[in-house]
């Protein structure tokens, strides 16, 4: 039985993919400094699976932190997702998402390389396109970003890049997602943002709930259908499902390789609003304001590669994504906070 370790484990689209493993015979072991997420989370991975998951807390930091981490268990392959991801702090705060994001995994990539653990699943991020030119995006399309988040992750690929090319026995995946959206089907586990959410789907199901009075929908000028921006938005299963499928790509291949994770579809705010509600049978109130600085019109995947070379694809609808986000809110209106 193969193990992986999941930096940044108790997250979202960790907890989700923590899931997915188990299920497919894979041992865990999660590792995260909770500064983002909660411990709850990874018990009600076991609540689905049946399964404990090894849980520690550390800092991706801390290199004696992760030695002890690879000295303890023999670990197959790391799926990286730990970091932080918010697009406006990065920008009040670069020096602090540069230390998490490229520090921390410099010094966990050196960790691995003196274990000699050389498989690695990255979290990249779409944001690597910057204002793409042409959509539906191809993995070859230019990369730019345009702000501290964008380029931590656009400087992790090349420092993963770089490694691959310096020692050819690396077995790397960067993973670029596009906007990962929904829950578990069962409710117990999902998407839970700390203070007021920067994202559209953990906003409308907030606005659902009650805890906040209306959406702001930013901008109804953009060259789309109905004036609203544009994105691929992706079930976080099927995400999940996509990191399965990369680590066993790395069984077979060496070298270093980039897969967009989107479903290739894009809808705009009011599809996504109008989904919510009407499959929910819920009022989602909503108000058109400015648009946001920094957003883009249009953003969705060319997921060509992924299908071909992962022999993955995406098997939720948009109809999933907003009933299985309703339930976990609806079921969980205060996050894992009411149980910590
Ligand atoms: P998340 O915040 O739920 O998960 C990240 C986890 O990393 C958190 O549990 C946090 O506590 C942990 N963490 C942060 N810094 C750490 C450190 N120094 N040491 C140990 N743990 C640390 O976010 P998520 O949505 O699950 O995202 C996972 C990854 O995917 C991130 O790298 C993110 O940038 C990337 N990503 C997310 C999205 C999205 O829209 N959710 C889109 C593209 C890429
Ligand atoms: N939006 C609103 N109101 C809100 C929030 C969002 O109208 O309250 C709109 C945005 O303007 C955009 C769409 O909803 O048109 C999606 O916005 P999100 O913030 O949910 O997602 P983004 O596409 O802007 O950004 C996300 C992640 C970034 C990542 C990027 C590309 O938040 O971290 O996808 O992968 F870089």
């Amino acid at each position: 039985m193969s193990t992986i370790l999941l930096t940044g484990g108790a997250g979202y689209i960790a907890s989700h993919t923590a899931v997915v493993l188990q299920q497919a015979g894979f041992r865990v072991i999660a590792l995260d400094n909770l500064v983002n997420s909660s411990e709850e989370s990874l018990r009600r991975v076991a609540q689905i699976t049946g399964q404990a998951v090894e849980f520690i807390k550390a800092d991706i930091r801390d290199a004696d932190a992760l030695r002890e981490v690879f000295n303890r268990f023999a670990i197959d392959a790391v799926v990286h997702f730990a970091g932080l991801k918010a697009v406006g702090e990065s920008t009040q705060l670069p020096l602090k998402y540069y230390d998490y994001n490229v520090a921390g995994t410099v010094t966990l990539c050196q960790v691995m390389a003196e274990c000699n653990v050389k498989q690695i699943v990255f979290s990249s991020s779409a944001t690597v396109y910057g204002a793409a030119a042409e959509v539906p995006i191809h993995e070859r399309a230019p990369r730019s970003a345009t702000n501290p988040y964008g380029q931590s992750k656009l400087m992790i690929e090349l420092i993963l890049e770089d490694l691959v090319a310096a020692d050819p026995s690396w077995r790397v995946a960067v993973l670029r997602y596009f906007n990962p959206v929904g829950a578990h089907e069962s409710g117990l586990i999902g998407e839970d943002p700390n203070g007021i959410p920067n994202n559209l789907m953990p906003f409308i199901s907030q606005v659902a709930v009650g805890k906040r009075e209306q959406l702001q929908v930013f901008g109804s000028d953009y060259p789309t259908q109905d004036g609203t921006g544009v994105r691929d938005y992706i079930h976080v299963m099927d995400l999940a499902n996509g990191h399965l499928q990369a680590l066993r790509y790395l069984q077979k291949h060496h070298g270093i390789e980039a897969f967009n994770l989107g479903t290739g579809q894009g809808y705009s705010v009011l599809d996504m609003v109008k989904a919510f509600s009407e499959t929910n049978d819920i009022a989602v109130p909503y108000q058109i304001v400015d648009r946001r600085p920094g957003d883009v019109a249009v953003c969705y995947a060319d997921a060509t590669k992924a299908r071909q070379l992962l022999d993955w694809q995406t098997q939720y609808s948009l109809v999933d994504m907003v009933r299985d986000a309703w339930r976990w809110q609806r079921q969980n209106p205060e996050g894992y906070r009411q149980i910590d």
